[in-house]
This record gives C-alpha cells, structure tokens and sequence, in this order.
C-alpha cells in the first residue's frame, strides 16, 4: 500500500496572518462579519460531520442518494482518471464516485483543515490501495496549483458548499474552476435547492444544538488563535431565511452588552446586547440560476439530477 501524499499550500504563518487580517476587517466592520473559513479547525471539521447526521439536516442524504443513483453515469459520461475534490472534508459522499469510476489514477482532495484530509486520505487508503492519493491544504478561493495527473479530470464540488459564497465570490470562483478545466474536463456541482423555509431553517438550527456549537466555534478559534477573551456562551446562533436574496444568513448575536480584547490584534471589541455577527450564508438555487452563472463564467450545464423529493440537485458541466 502506498501512503498518500500531502501538499500544504497553507504555510503555518498564511493562515495565521490571514486570520488575523480577516478578524480585524471583520470585527471593526459594521455590521460585524467573520468569513466562513475559519469555522473549520479540528473541532469544526467534527462538528461539520456531526451535522451532516442530523435528522434536520438532509443535503448531506439528499446528495447522496444522487450519488448513489448516479455515480455509473457520472464515470461513463466522464471517464475520468482524476478526480479533483474542492472542499472534501472526510471525503465520504465521495466513496460513491471513487468506487463508480473505474479508470482512476488519481484523486486529489483539496481542503482548508488538515484534520480532515489527513482521515479521509487514511480511511480511503484501506479501500483502494492503488489510488494514488494527492491531498492538498488550500483556500479554494486562491489560485489553485493542481498537480500534474492523468486527463480526463472531473473536478468535483459537493455539499452545496458553493453556497456559502457571496455572488460576487460565486463568479470569480466558477471562473477561475473554468479555467481549470481542458477539453474533456468537467465539473459535478452540488446545489441545495430552493424550498419551505421551515425545512431550510431547521437544517440550520437544529433541535440538538449542533449547529449553534459549529457556529459558535468561530468564536473558540480566534480566542486560541489570537489569544481573545471571546466567551461562546454569551453568543447565541441565529439563522434566518432571507427571501429576497434566496440564501440561509448564520448570525451571532451577542446576548448582553460586553467588551472582548483581542490580544493579538491589540483590539477590544465593544458589542451592544443584541448586536450581531454575520458569520456565514447558504444560498438556495433553481435551475435557471445555477445554469445562468456557469453560462457566465463560460460553462455549459449537460446533466442535471436531483433526489427523488427534489430537494437538492448535482449538474455536470462542460468548458466552452
Ligand atoms: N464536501 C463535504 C464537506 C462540506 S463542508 C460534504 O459535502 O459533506 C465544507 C468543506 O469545505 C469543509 O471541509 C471545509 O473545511 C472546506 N472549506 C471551507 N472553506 C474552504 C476554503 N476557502 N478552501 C478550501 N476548503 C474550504
Ligand atoms: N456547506 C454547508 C451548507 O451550507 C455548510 C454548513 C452547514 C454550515 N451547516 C452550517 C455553515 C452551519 C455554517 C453554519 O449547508
């Protein structure tokens, strides 16, 4: 069995210099934000898979039954020898895919935590011994350098986790996967779709509290990483539907007047009782909208699949 390879774009001092510059922009911004990148240390990453188990949260089960229903069509159409993985986490909706697509060499998940790479490369490992295995520590938002593996590539992003970028963000990122794609090369996307709202703000505050303690870590981060006085209790997890915009927004909202010192940055950060910070959003798409913004950065969708409730879809791709 060969042990698989682990790239780190991310050196040590990036990520803490990069958090530092995202936690002052952020926290002496009004209103106050905090980008979703951070919520994925080791604990988050836990937290995350924790979710994905929810009886409220159901992309994670709805992706997979396309997966499931699909991956045999995915390897024929595709015929991928390397699958590029953005966003992976434990990589295990992707089990579907490895297994369907009989012609891999090579599988290169790419992902912000270490933690997660390094269990998904080592559980994958067992199952398919000859895989060569290429994890990669990256912001999938920065220029990506892919490491040179067989063609035809199949670039996959699951999760509905694109949703999790502002509009603006969500074109420049399509575009710069678009230019990551050859002749022959495509992309699987997953997209939650629009529907009830009390299906979507339940699968983002759940009944166990889950989601408020994957929300609430953030604030565990900053307080290792920058030596803040951040106490999570004080904070309380909202999460509202916005209509007009389509997208989940995730909120803390502090439950009291109070004062947290950044050691690090120097900073000490006043909060009025009720006062929030906007910490992530999960946009809900349609059809036309998702085939729209591929069109845009120069895509064009030929397969799209959902579950059999209609709840979330996977679109196949093309460069044009
Ligand atoms: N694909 C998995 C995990 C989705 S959760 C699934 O479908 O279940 C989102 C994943 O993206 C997490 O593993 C998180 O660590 C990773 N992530 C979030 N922002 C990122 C970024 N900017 N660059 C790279 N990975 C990121
Ligand atoms: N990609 C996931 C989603 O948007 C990430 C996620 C799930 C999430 N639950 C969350 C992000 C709660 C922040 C807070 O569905």
């Amino acid at each position: 069995m060969s042990p698989f390879q682990l790239t780190r774009t991310l050196p040590d001092d990036a990520a803490g210099a990069a958090l530092r510059a995202d936690v002052l922009h952020g926290l002496t911004h009004t209103p106050k934000e905090l980008p979703p990148k951070w919520f994925y240390d080791a604990r988050g990453s836990e937290l995350f898979e924790e979710i994905t188990r929810l009886p409220e949260y159901y992309p994670t089960r709805a992706e997979r039954e396309i997966l499931v229903e699909r991956s045999a069509e995915i390897a024929a159409v595709t015929g991928a020898r390397t699958l590029v993985e953005l966003g992976s986490g434990s990589s295990e909706k992707t089990r579907h895919l490895l297994d369907a697509l009989t012609g891999l060499r090579s599988y290169v998940p790419v992902d912000v935590s270490e933690s997660a790479l390094t269990g998904a490369a080592t559980a994958l490992l067992d199952e398919h011994p000859d895989l060569d295995i290429r994890a990669m520590t990256a912001d999938f938002t920065r220029a990506l350098e892919l490491p040179v593996t067989p063609g035809p590539r199949l670039v996959a992003f699951l999760g509905g986790t694109i949703g999790n970028l502002l509009p603006g963000e969500r074109q420049a990122f399509l575009r710069a996967v678009r230019e990551m794609l050859s002749p022959g090369d495509a992309l699987l996307l997953g997209t939650d779709l629009v529907k009830e709202e009390d299906v979507l703000v339940a699968a983002y505050d759940d009944a166990a509290g889950v989601t408020a303690e994957f929300n609430r870590n953030v604030l565990a981060v900053i307080d290792r990483e920058l030596g803040a006085d951040f106490d999570p209790d004080t904070f309380a997890h909202v999460a509202l539907w916005n209509r007009e915009k389509e997208w989940i927004e995730m909120r803390l909202r502090a439950r009291q007047t109070l004062k947290v010192t950044i050691r690090d940055l120097d900073l000490v950060v006043p909060f009025e009782a009720g006062e929030e910070i906007r910490t992530e959003v999960s946009a809900k798409f349609r059809q036309e909208g998702v085939r729209n913004e591929l069109a845009h950065a120069g895509m064009k969708l030929s397969e799209w699949w959902t579950d059999s409730a209609g709840r979330f879809a996977l679109s196949l791709s093309t460069a044009v």
